[in-house]
């Protein structure tokens, strides 16, 4: 089995949604033995924006084969100005492929990709949990492109309000750690 890990956060160590997706793969890898990994930090490796010849590049390509060999997709994902991390929206430039990830049929659109599980990590520096923010256009976004191609429920972990001070952070991130350690490992994809 062959998991995916992404990060896309800028901050570096001090990133909550890096701490967050490492621990989740680390919950991952102990219940599934010999899970194969392969990593990517979009930040540090970003991709192209989106362009219409960047569709044929070899790292467009490379990138969109990576998703669909991963069983399984970790991504730590950033709230920034209300919404993800203009890398990680790249990435997802690269995968919302038509013929590859989904499809117009007759029945409207078809998720192609609806065999994986796919984790996010989010970090956020406000509260949204209670639905009352019309700004959170990042786990919306989220759910949204991954509902599209086919992954209607994938699971997230959620660290928030850590900018309210060095308190709340590490509360924010002791409670996601919880919902980690809950994190179920029997998965077999479909
Ligand atoms: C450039 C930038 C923009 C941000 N914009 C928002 C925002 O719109 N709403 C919010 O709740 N938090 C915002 N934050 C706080 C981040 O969501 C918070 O720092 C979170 O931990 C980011 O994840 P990371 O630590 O993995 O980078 C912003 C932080 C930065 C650095």
């Amino acid at each position: 089995m062959h998991l995916l890990h992404l990060d896309s956060s800028i901050q570096g160590d001090s990133s909550v949604s890096r701490i967050l997706s490492a621990a989740i793969v680390e919950q991952l890898r102990r219940s599934h033995s010999g899970l194969e990994l392969s990593y990517r930090d979009l930040c540090a490796q970003p991709l192209p924006h989106l362009t219409l010849p960047g569709f044929a590049t070899p790292e467009a390509t490379a990138t969109l084969d990576a998703f669909l060999a991963a069983d399984i997709v970790v991504i730590g994902a950033a709230m920034y100005n209300f919404g993800i991390p203009t890398q990680l929206k790249s990435w997802f430039d690269h995968i919302l492929i038509a013929g590859k990830t989904f499809r117009y049929g007759e029945n409207g659109v078809e998720g192609l990709a609806g065999g994986k599980r796919v984790l996010v990590a989010l970090a956020r520096g406000g509260h949204y949990a209670d639905g009352s923010a019309a700004s959170e256009h990042a786990e919306t976004h989220l759910r949204a492109m991954l509902g599209f191609i086919g992954i209607a429920q994938p699971e997230f972990v959620i660290a928030e309000g850590v900018a309210y001070g060095p308190e709340q952070r590490e509360m924010a991130i002791a409670s996601a750690l919880d919902q980690v350690a809950a994190i179920q490992g029997d998965f077999a994809p479909a």
